[in-house]
């Protein structure tokens, strides 16, 4: 008997190799035990190889992920099988081909919590922020879907930690190194990474083979919702805005809730003098599950700092809660929400305002004023002063941020983008003026 070692638990590329040459040379499936770690066995590259039906591949490149200590010689038996002429796919069932198939919907339903479950803390990172996500999955799942998440944000600094194995992006590359044994709630978890942080980050190796990535990529999410993460809320919140945001979690209110990754609740201080209402999450909110943390939330905490306001002491959310896109191949496409969705999210945009009961609401751009006025608002016209809405709130109406970002012209974008500073700084005049009262 002759054992086969593999660099790692998904180590496709080397499974691949490994099974090519020995299928080849003749080598049968009884004739083999397979391990992984140690050094990993060389057996000479042919040149030649043979085909293998492509679903066959697919399968067989999900189901090395699972936790399954026979699954490397199990599917050596079915490449083995198909190089003797054998046709699996297409006939009769076949227990083999079963087993492969069970092991590779274990691997795709896991993959599917991770990229729906993670939770992530925001960490302080060198006057910027790391995010820590932490996730236990059933099978060896971190390293395509670690890819697949970081390649959704390639601006943010992001570590996903497992028991198995932690992986670190840090705005280029991505790296595997060792992660935390223990279940680890998220005191525990940040107590760790404050503790291991350096020795982590540099111990941690590149490691770009990653199973088919890809192909991983195109599944399609099952139908049935999944249950959602915890909802990151300030500290300072109080506990029934808390209740609200997980009530909101499974909020079925309106479509937009079937496609989307989970509801991306408001989040901020429950003393907070100004609630910030965008129109809904975009791709980036949508995966992290935090409002405004992508390309117009930046700009937006930019404004906010030049205008001498501090996003931390503001509550910020969106009037409607999922997010609405087109899928255009890998690409997730921004739909503006419909009336329909705008008032059935309401809903939550009024638990929010009576629970903080702001001072002031700020509506940025045409789907967060009609939520908050009740009919449609152009924009231009309406913004720039305080106003009171009908049902007594006092709101004051802004451009949204990523109406700056889409300005191709640089010069109007500036002027555009000045505005806002001056918009938020009346906002900040009307919140400290009300506290001298
Ligand atoms: N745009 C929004 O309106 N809200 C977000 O949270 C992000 C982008």
């Amino acid at each position: 008997m002759q054992t086969i070692v593999l660099r790692g638990e998904t180590d496709w590329d080397g499974w691949r190799q490994v099974a090519r040459g020995l299928i080849l040379a003749g080598v049968t499936p009884a004739a083999l035990a397979w391990t992984v770690g140690g050094e990993a066995t060389d057996v000479a590259a042919e040149s030649s190889g043979f085909q293998v039906p492509r679903e066959l591949v697919s399968l067989a490149a999900l189901a090395i992920q699972a936790r399954e200590p026979d699954r490397f010689s199990l599917l050596y038996k079915l490449f083995w099988r198909v190089n003797q002429g054998e046709k699996l796919l297409g006939g009769d069932p076949d227990p083999d081909l079963a087993a492969v198939r069970r092991m590779a919907l274990a691997v795709r339903a896991d993959a599917h919590r991770m990229r729906t479950h993670m939770r992530y803390l925001a960490v302080p990172e060198g006057g910027a922020t790391r995010f820590v996500g932490w996730f236990e999955p059933a099978h060896f799942v971190l390293a395509a879907n670690a890819q697949l998440i970081v390649r959704r944000f390639p601006d943010l600094a992001l570590s996903i930690v497992t028991p198995d194995g932690a992986a670190h992006w840090d705005r280029s590359e991505l790296r595997f190194g060792s992660g935390l044994r223990e279940a680890a709630d998220d005191a525990a978890l940040r107590a760790w990474w404050d503790a291991e942080r350096e020795t982590l980050l540099r111990e941690a190796t590149l490691d770009v083979s990653v199973p088919e990535a890809e192909a991983l990529d195109e599944i399609s999410r099952p139908p049935d919702r999944a249950p959602l993460g915890p909802v990151v809320l300030h500290p300072k919140s109080d506990p029934a805005l808390r209740d609200a945001a997980n009530e909101a979690a499974v909020c079925q209110r309106c479509p937009l809730c079937a496609p989307a990754t989970q509801t991306v609740f408001g989040e901020g201080p429950a003393d907070a003098a100004a609630m910030f209402v965008g129109e809904q999450p975009g791709d980036q909110e949508d995966t992290i599950g935090r409002p405004f943390v992508g390309p117009a939330g930046q700009i937006m905490d930019r404004a906010m700092e030049e205008a001498g306001l501090d996003r931390r002491m503001v509550y910020v959310t969106n009037a409607v809660k999922h997010f609405k896109f087109t899928q255009r191949g890998k690409r997730r496409i921004h739909q503006t929400p419909e009336v329909p969705e705008i008032q059935a999210c309401k809903f939550w945009l009024d638990v929010e305002r009576v629970h903080l009961r702001p001072r002031l609401v700020v509506l940025m751009g045409a789907s967060a004023a009609r939520a908050g006025l009740g009919r449609g608002v152009t924009i231009s016209r309406e913004r720039g002063r305080q106003m009171r809405a009908p049902d007594g709130q006092t709101v004051f109406v802004t451009v949204h941020p990523s109406f700056l970002l889409r300005i191709p012209d640089a010069a109007a974008k500036a002027r555009e983008y000045q505005a806002f500073v001056r918009d938020l700084g009346a906002i900040k005049a009307l919140i400290v003026a009300e506290d001298r009262v």
